[in-house]
Parts: C-alpha cells; sequence; structure tokens
C-alpha cells in the first residue's frame, strides 16, 4: 500500500482512520474524498501533515474515477450513518450507500483497485435480549431501517463485484463504535454534551436495547489488519466481545461518571421506530486468522477516556449542538 484513498474521511471512523494510518505509516500517502455534510468537519483531520483533501461526493462518477487511477487502496468509509435520520429521510441513504458505493465500485474495478469496504453489524437485524446468541459471517442478512437496509445492499454490490469481476475486496461489518470526534446526534456523545450543557440525558423507550460498544481505534486498527492480512473476498466481523450493557445501563453510566446521580439524571423519550433490541458480534474469525484484539475491553475506561475528550473540546461541538438538539426536539426526542 503506498496511495490510499478514504472516503468519509472527515466523519468520525474515517478521521479517526486517518490519524491512526498517519500516525503509524509513514510509507502511505492519504488522500481524503468527502463531501462534508453536516456528519463531516474538516476540523477532523487539523494538524495532520501529508493528508490531501478532496472536497467531493462519491456518487461523482468522473472524480472517483481519477482518483481511484491514482490511488491503489480505497478504504471506504463514506455513507449516510444515521437511523433516526433514515427514518425521517431515505433518500440521501440510497444515494450515498447504494449509488455512491456502486461508483467507487465501478472506478475500482476499471482500475484493478483493492477495495475495503467499511460495514456495520446492523446489517444482520436484531437478536432477542437477554439469549446469548451472536452474529456470525454467516448470520443471514435481515436489516431493518432505511440506513441499514441501505449498508446490506452496498455489502451485496461488494460481494458481487468480487465474484463477477474479480473486484480485489474485502468487507469488514463492526458494532456501535464511540471514541473521540463522534457526531453528537449519536447515542454518547449527545448525552456527554446534554450534561455538560445541563440539558438532560435522553434514552429512547425503556432504554432495554443492548449496543455491543467498541472503542474506534480498536475499529480502525482491525480494518488496517484487513488490509495488510485479510483474505480477497472474505468478510470480518469486528467487535469487542463486551458483556451485554443496555442502553439505560450505559446512560447511567455516564451520569455517574460526569457527576449525576443517576437515579433523577435523565428523561426517557419517544422510542425510535422498528427499534433494534440486541446486537452482539462474534469476532472469533477476525482474531484466529489475522490476530486481531481489541484494546479497549474496559467500556468504563473507554467511556472516561472519551467523555474527556468532549470536555476538551467544546469548541468541536458546540456549533452543531442546538440545531442538533432542535431536530431532536420535533421528533420528541
Ligand atoms: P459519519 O456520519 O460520522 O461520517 C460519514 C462521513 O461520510 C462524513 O464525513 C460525510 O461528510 C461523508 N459523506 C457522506 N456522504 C458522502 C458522499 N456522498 N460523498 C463523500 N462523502 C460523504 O459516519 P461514521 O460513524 O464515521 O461511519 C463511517 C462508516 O462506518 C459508515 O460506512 C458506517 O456505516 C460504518 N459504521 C459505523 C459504525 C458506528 O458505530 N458509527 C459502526 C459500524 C460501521
Ligand atoms: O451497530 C453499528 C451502528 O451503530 C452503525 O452502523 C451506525 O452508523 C451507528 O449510528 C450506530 O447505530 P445505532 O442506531 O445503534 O446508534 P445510535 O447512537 O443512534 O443509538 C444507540 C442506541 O441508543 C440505540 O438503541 C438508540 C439509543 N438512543 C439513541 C439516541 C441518539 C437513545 O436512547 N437516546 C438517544 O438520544
Amino acid at each position: 500500500m503506498h496511495s490510499m484513498l478514504v472516503t468519509g474521511g472527515a466523519g468520525f471512523i474515517g478521521a479517526n482512520f486517518v490519524r491512526l494510518v498517519n500516525a503509524t505509516r509513514d510509507e502511505i500517502k492519504v488522500t481524503v474524498l468527502d463531501k462534508l455534510t453536516y456528519a463531516g468537519n474538516r476540523a477532523n483531520l487539523a494538524g495532520l501533515e501529508g493528508v490531501e483533501f478532496v472536497h467531493g461526493d462519491i456518487a461523482d462518477a468522473t472524480l472517483v474515477d481519477e482518483l481511484a487511477q491514482k490511488n491503489d487502496v480505497i478504504v471506504h468509509f463514506a455513507a449516510e450513518s444515521h437511523n433516526d435520520n433514515s427514518l425521517e429521510d431515505p433518500s440521501p441513504f440510497i444515494q450515498t450507500n447504494l449509488v455512491g458505493t456502486f461508483t467507487l465500485l465501478e472506478a475500482a474495478r476499471k482500475h484493478d483497485v483493492r477495495f475495503h469496504h467499511v460495514s456495520t453489524d446492523e446489517v444482520f437485524g436484531d437478536l432477542e435480549i437477554g439469549a446469548d446468541t451472536k452474529f456470525t459471517e454467516a448470520t443471514p442478512y435481515a436489516p431493518s431501517s432505511p440506513y441499514s437496509a441501505s449498508k446490506a445492499g452496498s455489502d451485496h454490490l461488494v460481494r458481487a463485484w468480487v465474484r463477477s469481476f474479480g473486484l480485489r475486496a474485502t468487507i469488514s461489518n463492526c458494532s456501535n463504535n464511540y471514541g473521540p470526534y463522534q457526531h453528537i446526534e449519536k447515542f454518547i456523545p449527545r448525552q456527554i454534551t446534554n450534561i455538560v450543557d445541563g440539558r438532560s440525558p435522553k434514552l429512547y423507550g425503556t432504554g432495554e436495547q443492548v449496543r455491543d460498544w467498541i472503542h474506534v481505534d480498536d475499529h480502525n486498527r482491525a480494518v488496517l489488519d484487513i488490509l495488510d492480512k485479510g483474505i480477497i473476498g472474505e468478510t470480518y466481523n469486528i467487535g469487542a466481545d463486551q458483556p451485554d450493557i443496555n442502553n439505560k445501563q450505559v446512560i447511567e453510566l455516564i451520569c455517574t461518571l460526569m457527576g449525576l446521580d443517576p437515579a433523577d439524571g435523565y428523561e426517557h423519550v419517544n422510542d425510535r421506530p422498528g427499534h433494534d433490541q440486541r446486537y452482539a458480534m462474534d469476532a472469533t474469525k477476525l482474531k484466529r486468522e489475522l490476530g486481531w484484539r481489541p484494546r479497549f475491553t474496559d467500556l468504563r475506561a473507554g467511556l472516561e477516556q472519551t467523555i474527556a475528550w468532549y470536555r476538551d473540546n467544546e469548541e468541536w461541538w458546540r456549533p452543531a449542538k442546538d440545531a442538533t438538539e432542535a431536530t431532536y426536539a420535533q421528533r420528541g426526542q
């Protein structure tokens, strides 16, 4: 790998990935392609030297073709990523996650570029609360929301391009990420910034739903391992093997860590329609075949680090806070 195109590199996970590559891989020249939607922020890449930034759309075939020609690997993070937004208006999800991925795949096959597709555990649907089942790479797809369905469709496109055209591609499906630079519309940073602001944290419904939290750096180290050692055509599940923890427990932990009494520290708001109940990833294949291990195995410690980052970087999230909360207020959330 000498020249790497990172799509969505100004978003949460993509920016952390670019930072990781920049800090650990001197030999790789990174170019970021990002549309800078509401979720993308140039400031996420501040201070990085040698990273080229291209402001553009992954569905722009001319631009994508030009960039594919100049790079030997594409790591594809760009997406519309928030379930709640997909319930309000699915159209950008179809355009970016499906048409955008298709556009990248066509350019990658034309120029024989190694491709890695970053996807989600949500393609598998959900699991029963309290069960000890987990998603494996063989679990059938059963997405619930327009977001999940668009990601599932994009995974299918990648597999078809591997089989039909011999594209050199891999896929990873990861569980819920947390860490620095995550947009404050998402669960954990929303609650942290609410508490900093003196607003009450907001729990959807009863909060029994379970998510399988992983630190963004562990996700991104797995992506690098797949690029280095993954087998073409294979899919790898990524998850940190955490004990089940539901949203109510997470919000109460955040309250405790930020000095609020969890008993009266938060508010119940409207539930998400079609809310997935439980996610849990089996990452055995990634561990056994590629030797990956999560480093953040203690959610409490990872949350403490994340809370400190949001406290220290108020100027980063402040401009989006009122508008984000106004959108939620319209939905009774
Ligand atoms: P994000 O919403 O924070 O960032 C998405 C980035 O993509 C933004 O910078 C945005 O400007 C850019 N983008 C959107 N549409 C674009 C387009 N048409 N052209 C170019 N750039 C565009 O998302 P994230 O949480 O960082 O997620 C990144 C990827 O990881 C997504 O593919 C998502 O499905 C996947 N994923 C996320 C999680 C998670 O917990 N956040 C877990 C597993 C997988
Ligand atoms: O599982 C991977 C997925 O994780 C990624 O593919 C998505 O891009 C990412 O957004 C995330 O999806 P979720 O829908 O699980 O994440 P979100 O942060 O929106 O919500 C996490 C849980 O918290 C979910 O059960 C809904 C709940 N929630 C969310 C918000 C924003 C609340 O209770 N209150 C809130 O304010």
